[in-house]
């Protein structure tokens, strides 16, 4: 058996030193020894907070085996780098402090000879280290959106809000950029915008699988044994089958004891994301499951979140059919300008978004405790509706027992279809801003879902950039630079008379020749978005896209709230009655804005441009 010391001088040697981002250079701490041609040991012979893993995304994934004393502590799927390495991924010694730990890892990748095996950039690099520089070096990390601090993020879970304090859980692989060893990571925030992250998973896969989607509640009756007040989540176990499993908190919400009794539910057939809340009127817990493959919610009782009894389904043939459902949410809201109460149930699917993958898909109508039933049209037919109308908005559900009957939503803005290719590699994936669910009676008679930015948004504004009064608009654009000192982050207020027939374009530009073009139909009553030219969107033939919402309006007029970060851009219409969520990747920031008709003669009543700052 060899063993090999790595070190600085073997960076050296290998002509690593060059790469910095990362890894801290400060000691390796490992003995190495190759077993064969796919599989290596490592053993820690140092102290220190961490081993550096590092990644090469293109890579295929390597089984990493943790041995603490001798005992498997937990498995993980790494892309461990072979030519090149593109980051570094923590995994967390701290807690095995005083133990003897080796990593047992199995490579896929075929190799001739122990010799080629010795060869991969990962073990050159393997260091053990006191730190792991979080600071961000991407310039396509969002300013004010909440991203995790590093690794892979999809859905918001577990949202619960917590004696002043909003805990958002997330979808999330700590090892790597890319979907995989999927856990619940956790960031809090009293304010909605600033979120301080947890270091470590708050639930790590475990012998029942990884931990997917779920969300949390206040078990304020104490009724599930954990205690009066005690947070609850409830998640999908995620291994050759899918079953549902509670993990309490016995600290408000911020670290969970998983349930020894799990799983509480089990199905013979794909069911996941659960979504519980208490119905006060039932006295009972209500939960709502995906039956992913099903096309259908199903919807159980409980009278203390273990024993489980199916009480209704919802969904087969209605609504969009073409993708799995995943990601339910229940919950009752005021009619605006009534004194009407209706139940919202959102069911996110995947693919079969308007637009290509996924998105949030909703159904209004009424609950009885047990079964929902859906709001009709005269003929009978259940309409489709859609809570956002681009192209990364998914996976959206709410906060349960969020202040003063308020209902806060939040969804992963990104797309099954490129998620896991969009131009980032440190993190991938942000969520969307924190928006307020409401309902309105439309023109048509039908219940509508609007989402406006939450009131905690406006604390980003930094300064008025510009505010203009009446403008009356033309073939010839009206251009007004965006702040550049701020790489032209910053929210757009705006108000556009288009005439009853007229088409208002609204560009924003950069000297790159990017552009991201929204398109005013007063005669059609929609708003497009074309991001085809907005930048870096070569990365999958799905990113190109127009985007095309109603705009729910009869007299040829819209306000607009658009919100740019680095790598998106939200728009909200009306009031919240429609919302647009698109990614783009410009090679540099948009700098101006400009306003002109294509069709007809209109008005930009107002403007304000606001910068926004992220302290
Ligand atoms: C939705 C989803 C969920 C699942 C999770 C896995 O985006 O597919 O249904 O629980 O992601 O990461």
């Amino acid at each position: 058996m060899e063993y090999i010391k790595t070190g600085l001088k073997a960076m050296l040697l290998s002509g690593f030193i060059a790469f910095s981002p990362l890894a801290a250079m400060a000691g390796n701490g490992v003995e190495i020894s190759h077993l064969g041609v796919n599989n290596t040991l490592v053993r820690i012979i140092d102290d220190g907070k961490y081993l550096l893993l590092p990644v090469q995304e293109a890579n295929e994934e390597a089984r990493v085996n943790i041995l603490v004393d001798g005992k498997l502590e937990k498995s993980l799927n790494v892309r461990l780098a072979k030519s090149k390495v593109d980051y570094t991924v923590p995994l967390n010694l701290e807690k095995y402090r005083g133990h003897d730990v080796v990593l047992n890892i199995v490579t896929t990748q075929g190799r001739s000879s122990v010799r080629e095996a010795k060869e991969d950039a990962c073990w050159n690099i393997l260091a053990v280290a006191d730190t792991f520089d979080t600071s961000n070096r991407e310039r396509f990390r969002p300013l004010y959106h909440h991203t995790p601090l590093y690794g892979w993020m999809n859905d918001p879970n577990g949202m619960v809000y917590k004696d002043g304090v909003w805990h958002l859980c997330y979808q999330w692989n700590p090892y790597g950029s890319k979907w995989q060893n999927l856990s619940w990571g956790q960031s809090t925030s009293t304010d909605l915008i600033h979120w301080t992250h947890q270091p470590e998973a708050v639930l790590e896969p475990d012998g029942l699988g990884m931990i997917f989607s779920g969300s949390a509640a206040i078990d304020h009756t104490g009724s599930a044994g954990f205690g009066n007040g005690a947070v609850i989540a409830m998640y999908t176990s995620a291994d050759a089958s899918q079953i549902q499993s509670l993990a309490s908190s016995p600290d408000g919400g911020y670290t969970y004891d998983v349930y020894p009794g799990n799983p509480v539910l089990t199905l013979e057939s794909e069911a996941r994301d659960p979504n519980m809340f208490w119905d006060e009127k039932a006295g009972h817990w209500v939960l709502t499951l995906a039956h992913a493959l099903d096309h259908e919610m199903l919807i159980f009782t409980s009278p203390d979140m273990k024993e489980w009894t199916l009480q209704s389904s919802f969904g087969k043939g209605l609504g969009a059919q073409d993708g799995v459902w995943e990601c339910p949410d229940l919950f009752e809201l005021p009619v605006e300008g009534t004194d009407e109460k209706k139940w919202v149930l959102l069911c996110n699917i995947n693919p079969g978004g308007p637009f290509g993958g996924s998105a949030t898909q909703y159904f209004t109508g009424n609950f009885d405790g047990k079964t929902f039933t859906p709001d009709s049209d005269e003929d009978g037919s259940v309409p489709t509706k859609w809570m956002d109308y681009g192209k990364d908005h998914y996976a959206t559900v709410s906060f349960s027992d969020a202040p003063g009957g308020r209902r806060t939503v939040m969804g992963w803005m990104s797309n099954w279809q490129y998620a896991a290719d969009v131009p980032t590699l440190q993190f991938r994936s942000a969520n969307t801003l924190p928006r307020e669910a409401g309902l309105f009676r439309g023109d048509d008679g039908r219940t509508y879902m609007s989402s406006t930015p939450s009131p905690e948004v406006e604390a980003l504004r930094d300064r008025l950039f510009k505010s203009s009064g009446r403008k009356s608009l033309g073939s010839k654009a009206v251009t007004i630079p965006l702040p550049e000192a701020n790489d032209g982050i910053c929210e757009i207020i705006a108000e556009l008379q288009a005439g009853k027939q007229g088409k208002a374009v609204i560009e924003l530009k950069n000297r790159a020749g990017d552009k991201v073009m929204m398109t005013y139909d007063a005669g059609e009553h929609t708003l497009s978005f074309d991001r085809r030219e907005s930048g870096i969107i070569d990365f999958s033939n799905d990113f190109p896209a127009v985007t095309v919402s109603p705009t729910f309006e009869s007299d040829g007029r819209i306000s607009l709230r658009i919100f740019i970060d680095r790598s998106s851009i939200e728009v909200f219409g009306n009031d919240g009655r429609f919302a647009m969520t698109n990614l783009v990747f410009p090679n540099e920031p948009f700098g101006s804005i400009s306003f002109s008709m294509e069709q007809g003669k209109g008005k930009l009543n107002s403007l304000r441009i606001y910068s926004l700052k992220a302290e």
